[in-house]
């Protein structure tokens, strides 16, 4: 009697490959990252590693974000919340150009740098150009008593568990759950928020492990799209405001694992060159999750339908308009605006890991690519 005990099988959960684990632990994953954050009653957020004073944030005059891939469009997202809720402004960098272009940094700037595994050549030494400039230092990041961490001043932990495959998914989750929360704290440390604004936040955070949960019940009509579109040589994906951020990751996604040319655009610049690349049969995402920008996206759909371009528009449950336009829909859990990214992007990783199973590439491992990037 022989025992055949394959060790990363083992590890991998009854899964076919990490990515899909780890998309499927994300329901936990987003709930461990609020815990013991998000206080009990939905009255406001608390971070016991940070602990600031109303004093710390109004001393913020800037805020630098920095990081690199996913995470760098966690960051975009990171600028949109933060700015909306806390009214702090701030940048964005990728960390390759933020330390070559002699940024405007001082003491009044409390640059972010964000990063799953902690040890990004790019971002540890972004974060030491920051310091060296006199700013204030905070890291949001999976991995405990990594690099990144141990050289910030303060540290958040994304507590999302360890992530395998190279294409990041639960991480970059986790890292928008931490800048929804930052936001909130920010936001009420500054009196830019209402009670009643931090309430309803609160509570839409609170539901979105149900939510994401109810995202991954039916897979099925994502499977199909991925077997159906799957061999097409380019894919677009638009949206606008925060959609706009989430299909820069739908995009880079499917680029990563499954080697489709995507591209993503701000839909509001598609007339400025990329129409010209829209022909029949083209598949174009088109995420319409954002109600104030709502018609404004039904008319970039309109202008690639007009081309014969096959659309899938992700919208939210409930809205009975979005399929009057496109020629598939998937629909996301109804929340408000600031947190559906964390929703709408759970549908892309799928499409993406569908679309590499189609094309039988190494999912968990895609070619040229590494976990974690060490070199410049
Ligand atoms: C994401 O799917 C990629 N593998 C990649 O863009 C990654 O997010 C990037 O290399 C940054 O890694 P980090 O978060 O560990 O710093």
């Amino acid at each position: 009697f022989e025992v055949n005990w394959d060790a990363e099988a083992a590890e991998k959960g009854g899964y076919e490959h990490f990515m899909i684990k780890e998309i499927y632990e994300q329901p936990k994953a987003v709930r461990e990252t609020m815990t013991g954050r998000l206080a009990k009653d939905d009255s406001g957020v608390t971070f016991d590693e940070l602990k600031w004073s109303k004093y710390d944030v109004a001393a913020i005059r800037k805020i630098a974000i920095v990081a690199c891939g996913t995470a760098y469009h966690a960051g975009i997202v990171g600028k949109y919340l933060i700015e909306n809720l806390a009214r702090i402004p701030v940048e964005v960098d990728v960390a390759s150009e933020f330390r070559y272009r002699s940024p405007l940094i001082d003491d009044q700037t409390l640059t972010i740098v964000i990063s799953q595994s902690g040890e990004t050549l790019d971002t540890l030494a972004a974060l030491k150009e920051a310091k060296n400039l006199g700013s204030r230092t905070l890291a949001v990041t999976n991995v405990v008593g990594s690099s990144i961490a141990r050289e910030a001043d303060q540290v958040i932990y994304t507590w999302a568990g360890p992530e395998i495959a190279v294409a990041s998914t639960k991480a970059y989750t986790t890292q928008l759950i931490v800048m929804a929360l930052l936001s909130i704290y920010m936001g009420a440390l500054k009196g830019a928020l209402s009670p009643e604004k931090i309430h309803q936040l609160c509570q839409e955070l609170k539901n979105l492990p149900g939510q994401v949960h109810e995202l991954l019940e039916d897979v099925e009509p994502i499977k199909t799209f991925a077997q159906q579109y799957g061999f097409n040589e380019d894919v677009f994906f638009i949206g606008r405001s925060l959609d706009y951020a989430v299909a820069l990751e739908g995009s880079l996604k499917l680029k990563e694992i499954s080697y489709i040319h995507a591209e993503a655009y701000a839909a509001g610049e598609l007339k400025h060159g990329t129409l010209a690349l829209i022909i029949e049969g083209v598949p174009v995402i088109a995420l319409a999750t954002q109600k104030d920008v709502y018609e404004k996206i039904l008319s970039n759909i309109k202008e690639v339908k007009a081309r014969d371009a096959v659309v899938i528009g992700v919208g939210l449950k409930g809205d009975t308009e979005l399929a009057k336009y496109v020629d598939h829909t998937i629909y996301i859990p109804a929340t408000g605006k600031f947190l559906a990214p964390i929703l709408s992007v759970i549908p892309l990783q799928l499409l993406a890991y569908y679309a590499a199973v189609t094309r039988g590439c190494d999912v968990d491992k895609p070619r040229n690519l590494a976990k974690s990037v060490t070199v410049e």
